[in-house]
């Protein structure tokens, strides 16, 4: 994860769930995967597209997805 994101960047753009929930959820909540992180924030519970890369199937691509935050804090 090269570019660098706020902590209000919206990741989630359906359920308006930005990057310091996720992190938060992550952090506080002990959310390990993608459905974890469904569960505690309503992230990738629509579309699923901000789920991976490879779940976005939105013609416009999104700049960042819950599995490379959770690669990034969880590993
Ligand atoms: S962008 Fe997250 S569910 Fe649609």
């Amino acid at each position: 994860m090269a570019k660098r994101f706020h902590h209000s960047y919206v990741v989630c753009k359906c359920k308006h769930v930005s990057l310091g929930e996720i992190i938060h959820s992550i952090k506080e909540n002990d959310a390990k995967t993608t459905g974890k992180i469904a569960d505690l924030t309503d992230a990738g519970t629509s579309c699923k597209c901000c789920l991976s890369k490879n779940d976005d199937i939105g013609e416009e691509k999104l700049e960042l997805y819950l599995d490379q935050i959770l690669t990034k804090f969880v590993g």
